[in-house]
């Protein structure tokens, strides 16, 4: 067969499909050709062979200890390329990958002490680089807070026991916000739950990956806790497909001609914002690498985290990658 886009150069066999939770399926992949990867990143799958429908998983597995690259994947609803990979690709496909991308990983964020914090299928670079990092690293002091809607979401629930059995440099404390049980705290992230899992917070690395809403919360907390800007590392690609979480404040997009303005999280992507609303935007990979979703904000307040196919003229014009533009406030767009 061949290769669908440049982008996805690298096609691997589905060797075993295994579920994790209800909605959770991990693809082990065979790949034939060295992959270099490191842990916690990312890379563009090509659904259905497709040229322009592309999306973003991290690696699952990790470099030097898995024996397979292995993805793991929340199948949406919505989502043609989670149900797609989840409920219809089977043992002896092939799937079309691009080199392994992101700056979400531990190996380009060393550091000696690490807060990992982690909600929903966003545990899976954490997973990634806790497995990579007590195998590489076993000096480094690593804690987790994975929080969940209940016991039964929790991914690898099996290798977090059995690596936290092993390895007592890392510590593992679990949230649930529903079905509480022994050995999980229940509700949500909080500062006191921050604090109780690494008092000296303001000295650590922290990572983190989830829903956009999460990640804002978590980066305020952090922040107010003393940890500096530069030691504070957020996954962006996961945000689109998890809008949906209720927490956090809101704010308006604006959109000209005909002038039409809607609510959206605080912190989630314009690419999300867009599709929440049912508004047409062109996105063939969501992680900022192929530039199709280049549109123009005229004022506003936003970060973003990719700008990699955008020119300096374009960026001093207002233009950004959709897909990784974080919405921070009031949003006008041309
Ligand atoms: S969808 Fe590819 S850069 Fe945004």
């Amino acid at each position: 067969m061949t290769q669908p886009s440049p982008l996805c150069p690298n096609q691997m066999q589905v060797h075993s499909v295994q579920q994790e939770t209800a909605d959770v399926w991990t693809l082990n992949l065979i790949n034939n050709d060295f992959y270099p990867y490191q842990p916690g990143q990312f890379a563009l799958i090509s659904i259905r062979d497709s040229e322009d429908t592309l999306r973003a998983y991290t690696l699952s597995s990790s470099p030097g200890l898995s024996r397979f690259i292995s993805i793991s994947v929340r199948c949406l609803p919505e989502g043609a390329g989670s149900r797609w990979l989840t409920q219809e690709v089977k043992p002896g496909s092939s799937l079309w990958l691009s080199d392994a991308q992101g700056e979400f990983s531990c190996v380009q964020h060393p550091s000696d002490r690490y807060l990992m914090l982690a909600a929903g299928c966003g545990v899976t670079p954490v997973m990634s680089m806790c497995r990579w990092l007590v195998a590489n690293r076993p000096q480094c002091d690593i804690r987790v807070i994975f929080n969940v809607r209940t016991p039964a979401d929790v991914i690898f629930a099996a290798e977090w026991h059995s690596l936290t059995a092993q390895h007592p440099q890392l510590q593992l404390t679990l949230m649930a916000e529903q079905d509480v049980q022994p050995g999980f705290l229940p509700g949500r992230i909080s500062e006191q739950v921050l604090l109780q899992a690494a008092p000296d917070i303001a000295s650590r690395t922290v990572m983190t990956c989830g829903p956009a809403p999460y990640m804002q919360q978590v980066e305020q907390l952090s922040l107010q806790l003393g940890v500096p800007a530069a030691q504070f590392h957020k996954e962006q690609f996961h945000i689109s497909a998890e809008l949906n979480d209720e927490q956090g404040d809101q704010l308006t997009l604006r959109i000209g001609q005909p002038l039409r303005e809607f609510r959206v999280p605080v912190g989630s992507t314009l690419l999300a914002a867009l599709e929440s609303h049912k508004l047409p935007v062109n996105a063939a990979c969501r992680a900022g690498v192929c530039g199709s979703c280049k549109t123009r904000i005229v004022a506003g307040k936003y970060t973003t985290t990719s700008t990699m196919t955008l020119s300096a003229a374009e960026i001093e014009q207002g233009y950004v990658l959709a897909c990784s533009c974080q919405l921070q406030g009031d949003v006008t767009l041309a």
